[in-house]
C-alpha cells in the first residue's frame, strides 16, 4: 500500500497494526527491512575474498581525493571541504551529533597473553583532578602517569607499558581536536549557525555529553578546544552509570537475551556457520598470538582479534609474532600475523556487525529496546527545538554526544542503515533539523553518516535527506514510545520486543 504524506511517498509493508505508526493521516513503516546484499554481509565473499574493500586500517589520514572512504582509524565526518549545504530556502534550527571516541590503545582484555612490545603513553596526560567552583583555592592540572614498580612481583596480563588500557592515544587526541575544528568550520564558518568563538554566547547554545568510560572525556576535552579554543572549564553532561542511555548502561534483559541468542552457536545456525568458516583463520591466529584455543572470549567472535590487530596497525605498530614460551623455542615457532590474516579478521568483523545489528528482525527489536532511551531523548530534543519560542531545549541548539561502537551500532540498527559496517574510531552520525525560511513550511531532518546522507533500508526513512520531521518522530515513537514510554516494558519482557 502506498500513501502520500507530506513530501514523501510512504510505503506500508507491515503485517498488522503493531508494525505501523500513525501520525495524522500518515503511516510509517516500523518493520525491519534487510540491508543491501553486498560483499560485506556475504559469508562466501568474506571467506574467499581478499583485502578489505579498500577500507583504511593503517593511518588516520585519509587523502582528500578519497575522503569519505571507510577508515577504521579515523572515520569520515563532515568537513567544510565536502559538506553539502541544504537548499537555500531552508535554515538550520538544531543539530544533534553522536560519534564514537577517537583512536585508542586496545582494551587490556584484548591483549595477547604475552605481548612482544610495550605500549607507552608518556607523550600525553589524562587528568582526573577535581576543583571547587567557589573560593580562591584552585587545582593544579594533575594527571595519571603509568609506571611499573620494580618491587611489585605481580605482572598484569596483556599489555605492558605506561598507558591505561584503554586510553586515547596522542594521535587519537589530535584526531579529536581536528574533529572539533571541522565541526566548527561547518557550523560556524560555513553556515553561521554557531556563534563565533569570541562570543561567550556559545556556552549557552551548546551541550556536550559523555559516558562513564573516561576515554569519552579524553576526547571531549580535545574536541571542545578544537571548536572553541578555550582552556576555561566546560561541563560534560553525564547520566548515572547504572541508567546511562548513551553508552547504553540501563538494564535491558530482553534485548541482552535476544543479542546473546544471535551470537550463540547453538541458537543461531548462521552464527555457527560463520564460526565454522573461521576455523582455519582461528588456527593461524591462535598459533601466532599464543591465545589458547579454549579461550572463550577470543573464539566467540572475531572482536578481540580485530581490536587487537587494528589498534596496532592504526598506530603503525607491527603485527605480532608468536613469543617463545620456553627457552630454546624458536621465536617464530607459531609464525606471525600477516596482513592477509589481519584482512581476513577485518572482513569477518564487518560480517559480524552486519549480522548482529542488521541481519534479522530481532536486531531491530533488540536495538530499539537497548537504545530506545537515547532515541527518545533525541526525539525530545527535536520536539524541543520546534517549540513555539524555539527554546524548548533551554537555548541549546547544538547537542554533542561522545560514545562507543555499541552506541553507534545500535543507532545505525534502529535507523536500518542499508550497508552496515563496524563503526570505526570517530564514526559520526548527525541529525540536522531544518525549517523553511519565513515559517509555515514545516520542519525537516537530514541525517548524515560519515559525512554523507544516510540511506535506510526502511522505505519510510529511505534516503534521509529532508525527511519531514513528523515521519522520523512517528518512527521513533512507534518503536520506543514518546518519552521512551515503551522501553521499560520492552526491556523487562512485559511488552513484546
Ligand atoms: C555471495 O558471494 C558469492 C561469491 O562472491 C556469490 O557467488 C554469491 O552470489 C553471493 N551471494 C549473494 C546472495 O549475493
Ligand atoms: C597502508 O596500506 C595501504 C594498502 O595496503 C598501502 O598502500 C599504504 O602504503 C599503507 N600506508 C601506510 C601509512 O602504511
Ligand atoms: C588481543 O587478542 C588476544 C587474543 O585474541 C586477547 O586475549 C586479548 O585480550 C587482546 N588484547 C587486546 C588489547 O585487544
Ligand atoms: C515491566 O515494565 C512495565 C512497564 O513499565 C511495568 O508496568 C511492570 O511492572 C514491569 N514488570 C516487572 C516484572 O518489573
Amino acid at each position: 500500500m502506498l500513501l502520500h504524506a507530506g513530501h514523501a511517498v510512504l510505503a506500508f509493508a507491515g503485517v498488522g497494526l503493531s508494525q505501523s505508526s500513525h501520525r495524522g493521516n500518515e503511516r510509517v513503516d516500523l518493520s525491519w527491512h534487510p540491508p543491501k546484499q553486498t560483499k560485506l554481509n556475504n559469508l562466501t565473499a568474506v571467506v574467499d575474498g581478499d583485502g578489505v574493500y579498500g577500507f583504511i586500517y593503517n593511518s588516520s589520514d585519509t587523502p582528500d581525493d578519497v575522503y569519505g572512504v571507510y577508515n577504521w582509524c579515523n572515520m569520515p565526518h563532515i568537513r567544510k571541504r565536502e559538506y553539502v549545504k541544504a537548499p537555500n530556502e531552508y535554515e538550520l534550527v538544531f543539530v544533534e551529533v553522536i560519534h564514537r571516541h577517537h583512536k585508542r590503545t586496545p582494551y587490556s582484555s584484548n591483549a595477547f597473553p604475552v605481548e612482544s612490545y610495550q605500549w607507552d603513553c608518556d607523550d600525553q596526560g589524562v587528568y582526573y583532578h577535581g576543583e571547587p567552583f567557589n573560593g580562591p583555592k584552585k587545582a593544579t592540572p594533575a594527571y595519571w602517569k603509568g609506571y611499573a614498580s620494580e618491587v611489585n612481583p605481580f605482572v598484569p596480563s596483556g599489555w605492558i607499558g605506561t598507558c591505561s588500557f584503554p586510553q586515547i592515544t596522542s594521535d587519537g587526541m589530535t584526531a579529536s581536536w581536528q574533529h572539533g575544528e571541522d565541526l566548527y568550520a561547518v557550523y560556524h564558518d560555513l553556515l553561521h549557525f554557531l556563534p563565533d568563538r569570541h562570543n561567550p554566547a556559545w556556552r549557552r547554545k551548546v551541550a556536550y555529553r559523555v559516558t562513564r568510560n573516561t576515554i569519552t572525556s579524553q576526547v571531549a576535552g580535545m574536541l571542545i578546544h578544537g571548536m572553541w579554543r578555550t582552556t576555561e572549564r566546560v561541563p560534560l553532561l553525564i547520566q548515572p552509570d547504572a541508567v546511562d542511555s548513551l553508552e547504553p548502561r540501563y538494564p535491558c534483559p530482553a534485548a541482552r537475551d535476544t543479542s546473546s541468542r544471535l551470537t550463540n552457536r547453538g541458537a543461531n545456525p548462521a552464527w555457527a556457520a560463520h564460526l565454522d568458516a573461521a576455523k582455519p583463520l582461528y588456527a593461524e591466529l591462535d598459533a601466532a598470538s599464543g591465545v589458547p584455543a579454549g579461550d572463550a572470549g577470543f573464539h566467540a567472535s572475531l572482536d578481540h582479534y580485530y581490536d587487537n590487530l587494528s589498534a596496532r596497525q592504526c598506530h603503525q605498530k607491527p603485527l605480532p609474532c608468536s613469543e617463545p614460551k620456553h627457552a630454546g623455542d624458536s621465536a617464530d615457532a607459531g609464525g606471525c600475523v600477516t596482513q592477509d590474516l589481519a584482512d581476513r579478521v577485518y572482513r569477518f568483523g564487518h560480517w559480524e556487525y552486519s549480522h548482529m545489528y542488521r541481519g534479522s528482525r530481532e536486531t531491530l527489536a533488540a536495538s530499539a529496546a537497548s537504545y530506545g532511551v537515547w532515541i527518545a531523548e533525541l526525539a525530545a530534543h527535536l520536539r524541543g527545538a520546534m517549540a513555539p519560542e524555539g527554546d524548548g531545549n533551554g537555548g541549546v541548539v547544538y547537542f554533542h554526544n561522545i560514545a562507543h561502537d555499541g552506541s553507534m551500532s545500535r543507532l545505525l540498527s534502529v535507523l536500518q542503515l542499508d550497508e552496515m559496517v563496524w563503526p570505526g574510531m570517530g564514526s559520526e552520525v548527525l541529525f540536522e533539523l531544518l525549517r523553511k525560511r519565513g515559517g509555515g513550511g514545516g520542519h525537516f531532518v537530514r541525517v548524515l553518516f560519515g559525512g554523507r546522507v544516510l540511506t535506510s533500508s526502511n522505505p519510510s526513512l529511505g534516503v534521509m535527506d529532508m525527511l519531514p520531521v513528523e515521519t522520523l518522530l512517528a518512527y521513533f515513537d512507534g518503536l520506543v514510545g514518546e518519552g521512551a514510554a515503551l522501553v521499560v516494558g520492552k526491556c523487562n519482557g512485559s511488552v513484546a520486543l
